[in-house]
């Protein structure tokens, strides 16, 4: 019977169970991006969660991408060494590591990101007020997939098992697939499929140079108007998974990561990862959004609305009482 202590095979590795830590930034890292005493114990401290898979936040690969002050960096090879820490403290306490990768493209503060820059220099339309970002020409956003190839390349050596792309959450690689923040006139733009085509094309090097797990953090939807819907991106799905996606990671899309006015209780992003169960994509798939109970969980995986689950916050609190519950109470009343 399948329920959350199920283990899951993916890209040649077994997760022990359904439970996954979702990146959460932590703003831990010095100025220039490297890991501290503070990122490792973090990470080793998340990792009581007994989570099978535990994801390392948001990380800029390339200075032009940075979003926060303290932010992770995986953007010059010296970061490995910091980066191979925290990949160790995962998987002594037997969980697998991923690690997020992102730029921030048009969303960031100016006096964090000077060189702010996105595909068609529109602001992106978040809850906060955002400046303008500078239009991206063509050898940016060459310099964009080079740089996230570079990072993965250095997530690998730092012997991680998953590497993710945060396609997610109004960021560089969202703000390229949507249509709100993305207006080019050159294969990089205009329709779907060529709004796919920088994130196929940095999975299809990722799967080139490395044996890395690859996982997209992807909007189920825009949730903003005129933005990706849950048809767009059952297709874009289709394409990355060519492509050589693994796991897919479903969350909001240009609006940020905060739970939409309209979405109540807890799972309040599942009905996304549950619309994508639907559409038979044969790959695993991770629903996040407000989960804190084991009912809520099996329920979620008996209605086949998700294979991973995401915990953020109820884990952030305290790691070592959430798996004291999550181990508690094996659920009697589903053959
Ligand atoms: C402090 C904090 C930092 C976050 N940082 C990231 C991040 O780096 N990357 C990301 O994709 N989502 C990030 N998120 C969103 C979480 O991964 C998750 O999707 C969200 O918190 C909803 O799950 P929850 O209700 O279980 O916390 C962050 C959330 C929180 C609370």
């Amino acid at each position: 019977m399948l329920n959350r202590f199920s283990p899951l095979t993916v890209a040649y590795h077994i997760l022990k169970n359904r439970l996954v830590v979702p990146p959460m930034a932590s703003q831990n890292a010095d100025t220039q991006g490297f890991a501290t005493q503070a990122s490792i114990d973090h990470y080793a401290n998340l990792a009581q969660s007994g989570a099978g898979l535990v994801m390392v936040e948001y990380s800029f690969v390339h200075k032009s991408g940075r979003s926060e002050t303290n932010q992770l960096g995986a953007d010059r090879d010296e970061h490995i060494e910091g980066m191979t820490r925290i990949a160790n403290v995962i998987h002594t306490a037997g969980a697998k590591a991923g690690f997020q990768l992102t730029h921030c493209g048009g969303k960031a503060r100016l006096d964090i990101c000077p060189d702010l820059m996105g595909p068609s220099g529109i602001t992106v339309p978040a809850y906060d007020r955002l400046p303008k970002p500078k239009a991206m020409s063509l050898d940016d956003m060459l310099m964009w997939k080079e740089s996230f190839i570079a990072a993965a390349n250095r997530v690998a050596k730092a012997g991680f098992d998953f590497v993710e792309l945060h396609c997610a959450h109004g960021y560089g690689l969202n703000q390229v697939l949507s249509p709100v923040t993305n207006q080019r006139t050159d294969s990089y733009g205009g329709s779907l499929e060529n709004r796919t085509r920088l994130i196929v094309e940095i999975i299809e090097a990722i799967k080139a140079d490395t044996d890395l797990g690859i996982m997209v953090r992807i909007p189920g939807q825009d949730l903003y108007p005129e933005g990706l819907s849950q048809e767009d991106m059952t297709q874009v799905s289709k394409w990355l998974i060519e492509a050589g996606v693994n796991i897919i990671d479903v969350s909001s899309g240009i609006g940020g990561w905060n739970r939409p006015k309209d979405r109540r209780g807890e799972g309040y992003l599942v009905p996304e990862s549950s619309y994508l169960k639907k559409q038979n994509l044969n790959i695993p798939i991770i629903g996040v959004g407000g989960i804190e109970s084991v009912d809520y969980m099996e329920t979620a995986l008996a209605e086949n609305a998700l294979d991973l689950i995401a915990v953020g916050r109820a884990i952030l609190k305290d790691p070592r009482e959430f798996q004291r519950s999550f181990l508690l109470a094996f659920p009697h009343h589903r053959t």
